[in-house]
């Protein structure tokens, strides 16, 4: 009985001493043997490589094993003959390989996919086969390549985004193959070889790749840009040469006229008065040429090849000798500045290529969203009527490139060139408070609950103030289009476009074109203040608290503003129809819709001097919330499981002991 209970044991201790026999004086690459015969015995090659199966596949040609005899790494098999497709699960099965050559054969159809599997996969030579298909996909999970020759195949399609996985990437070699489109921002810091000639490559040659040569990308349709000659500009349309009345033929045919005839005189007779002639005309030919220097208009904005190679601080330094020669080439040495601290590395290459979609038609100019190739988003402002010198630009940039605040959307970047002003921003996903508020009604738009409203409008405040505060800046073009939401529920809304009024000319300045925000002051003196800012805040408030939009027709009288409409029905009778009709249906706001209303009826004082500032605005608001939080009323918009209607806080929390009316 007990013999019979311990037989199997029994059985199971002899095989597993069995396999410990075996693997001691055997040691082979069971599994990988078992891939590498089946590889060779479905692809034909020449005779050489005759694997003996009798033998230890650690032994056999193009193999090496670990030390230990218990995997391939190696697998050697250049210019063998092999022809045809590699099958699925051969190589593919060899998990600890390190090095795989496969080179000057005839392989042909795509690289499996089962080579994602190759994890530890370091070199992998592909090149002069027949390969075709894509980009392989099954390599741009295997990190830890250091080196990928695919060149002389005849792999087409996009060079994938995904080869920057490959973050160990020492060479990477597609030449001679048909690769098509352009090629994305390919930044493995160590990329030492690269080569991407005689594809079917078109578009600008990322900055990452400008330091390799020109023998790296010859043979392309249509590369552009360091270090080939630049780029057309593709996302912005090109700027408008110079008048070309300027262009001057007519003279330049006659002074070469003047320049032939002049010399056949001057041999003939050789005197003093013809010499002098010829000093004369001389003269008008390098003032031509110089004038035609200085009138050829700049066709792209960035000469990457000059521009690459000069710092900011060399930029910066020819900036003062544009403001004395008004524009002259220097200007083109620009490039997009980026400010400290700041999460991007795009150069302006880049961001002329990326899909480009308007988001709104400002006063200030057009703004783009624009989706870089790396898929990074970000808001690009193309000022238009900027009327400042080079130099009042940058120091004004370099001020609003400090404010770095959880609710102003922070300026990345700026670009400065004759024809060109750009600023570059975070993008905003989640849009702005005056789509929210005022955005079409659809299916899915849901009405603005009141303690959103009550945090947008606090945030905002914040962001302004910070302004204000910190950075000594006035905001100038306060809005709801400017009040844009953060996703992370805590920081809910920044403020952007601030500080922009000072680089145009009066007439053209924002806040001289938006009506319904602008202080009543600011119509006369022309020039935006803390206090005005401080007005167009408290029409935001009355935005927020009347669901109406400033300028908007709909408040009755024409012509009147929200602050005149407010004020006319509140002194006429206090009633709720001020009050926006989708607030209607929260219980118990109607004391802080009148607390909010009383804030945006001081900020909207026709004296500039009866305005609180802005930081008095955010303690009032924060000393009005303070008593609802205490309430715990707040907690119901924090909560997701309960819908925007339905805000009806417990009974017992109204009448609480600790509940403060003002
Ligand atoms: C390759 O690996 C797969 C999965 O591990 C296995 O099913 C298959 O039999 C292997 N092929 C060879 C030839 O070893
Ligand atoms: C394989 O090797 C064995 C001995 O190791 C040898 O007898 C046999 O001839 C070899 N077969 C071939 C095809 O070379
Ligand atoms: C591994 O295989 C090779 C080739 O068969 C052999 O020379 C070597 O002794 C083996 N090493 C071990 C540790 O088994
Ligand atoms: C390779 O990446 C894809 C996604 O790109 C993933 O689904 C797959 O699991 C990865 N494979 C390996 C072996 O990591
Ligand atoms: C290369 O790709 C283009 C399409 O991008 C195709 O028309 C052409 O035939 C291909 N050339 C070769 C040699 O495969
Ligand atoms: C590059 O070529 C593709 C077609 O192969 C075309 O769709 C694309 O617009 C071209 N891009 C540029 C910048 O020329
Ligand atoms: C790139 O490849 C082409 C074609 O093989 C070659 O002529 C050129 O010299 C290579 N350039 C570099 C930098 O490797
Ligand atoms: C740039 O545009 C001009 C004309 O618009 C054209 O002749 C030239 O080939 C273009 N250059 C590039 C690199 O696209």
């Amino acid at each position: 009985m007990a013999v019979f209970l311990h037989l199997p044991l029994f059985t199971a201790f002899l095989f597993s001493l069995f396999l410990l026999h075996h693997h001691r004086v055997i040691s082979e690459p069971t599994q990988d043997r078992q891939a590498l015969l089946s590889f060779i015995s479905q692809v034909p090659h020449a005779s050489r490589i005759s694997w003996n199966s009798s033998d230890s596949a650690c032994s056999w040609i193009g193999v090496t094993c670990d030390s230990t005899n218990t995997s391939v790494i190696y697998l050697r098999l250049p210019g063998v003959g092999l022809v045809g497709q590699i099958p699925p699960n051969t190589i593919g099965n060899l998990t600890q390989l390190r090095v795989l050559s496969l080179h000057s054969n005839g392989l042909t159809g795509g690289v499996p996919s089962d080579f994602s599997n190759l994890a530890f996969l370091r070199s992998v030579y592909l090149q002069d086969n027949m390969f075709s298909g894509g980009f392989p996909s099954s390599l741009s999970n295997l990190t830890r390549i250091m080196r990928l020759d695919l060149s002389g195949n005849k792999f087409s399609g996009d060079i994938p985004f995904s080869i920057n996985s490959l973050t160990q990437l020492t060479g990477l070699f597609l030449q001679n193959n048909n690769f098509s489109g352009q090629i994305p921002s390919i930044n493995p810091g160590g990329l030492v070889e690269m080569n991407v000639s005689n594809n079917q490559l078109n578009g600008s040659i990322p900055r990452s790749l400008s330091r390799f040569p020109v023998s790296a990308f010859s043979g392309n349709i249509n590369l552009c840009g360091n270090p080939l000659p630049p780029c057309n500009n593709t996302f912005f349309p090109s700027p408008t040469p110079a008048p070309s009345s300027i262009e001057p033929p007519p003279l330049g045919k006659k002074s070469k006229k003047k320049l032939s005839t002049g010399a056949i005189v001057a041999i003939a007779v050789g005197s003093a008065l013809i010499l002098a002639l010829l000093l004369l005309i001389l003269l008008l030919c390098l003032r031509r040429k110089k004038k035609q220097q200085s009138k050829q208009p700049p066709k792209p904005p960035l000469p990457a090849s000059t521009a690459a190679s000069r710092s900011v601080a060399e930029a910066g330094t020819s900036s003062s000798k544009d403001d004395l020669t008004g524009a002259s080439a220097e200007g083109e040495r620009n490039k997009l500045v980026f400010f400290d601290g700041g999460i991007y590395s795009f150069d302006l290459e880049d961001l002329l290529r990326a899909s480009a979609e308007v988001l709104g038609k400002g006063s200030v100019g057009t703004s783009y969203k624009a989706v870089l190739e790396e898929g990074t988003t970000v808001v690009v402002k193309r000022l238009k009527d900027v009327a400042v010198t080079k130099k009042e630009f940058e120091s004004q940039m370099e001020i609003l490139g400090k404010m770095k605040n959880e609710n102003v959307v922070p300026l990345r970047a700026f670009y400065y060139s004759k024809d060109e002003k750009l600023l570059v921003y975070d993008y905003m996903p989640a849009g702005s408070l005056s789509a929210l508020l005022h955005g079409s009604r659809g299916s899915g738009w849901t009405p603005l609950d009141w303690d959103h409203r009550m945090r947008i409008a606090l945030s905002a405040a914040r962001g302004v103030a910070y302004l204000h505060v910190a950075g000594k800046v006035v905001h100038g073009n306060i809005k709801a289009s400017n009040v844009l939401l953060r996703q992370e529920t805590n920081k809910d809304a920044s403020v952007s476009d601030f500080g922009l009024n000072s680089l145009f000319s009066v007439s053209s300045s924002p806040n001289n074109r938006v009506t319904g925000y602008r202080a009543p002051e600011v119509l006369e003196s022309r020039k935006v203040t803390f206090k005005s800012d401080v007005y167009s805040f408290g029409v935001l408030l009355l935005e927020l608290l009347t669901g109406k939009a400033p300028n908007q027709a709909s408040l009755g009288e024409e012509g009147i503003d929200l602050p005149r409409w407010v004020q006319s029905v509140v002194r006429e009778e206090w009633t709720a129809e001020v009050f926006d009709v989708e607030l209607m249906r929260y219980q118990n706001i109607e004391e802080e819709m009148v607390q909010l209303l009383q804030i945006a009826m001081a900020c909207v004082a026709t004296v500039p001097d009866q305005r609180p500032a802005m930081q008095e605005v955010v303690r009032m608001m924060e000393d009005m919330n303070r008593v609802e939080t205490d309430d715990g009323m707040r907690q119901s918009s924090d909560d997701p499981s309960k819908g925007s209607d339905g805000h009806t806080p417990p009974t017992e929390t109204r009448n609480s002991p600790n509940t403060v009316t003002p």
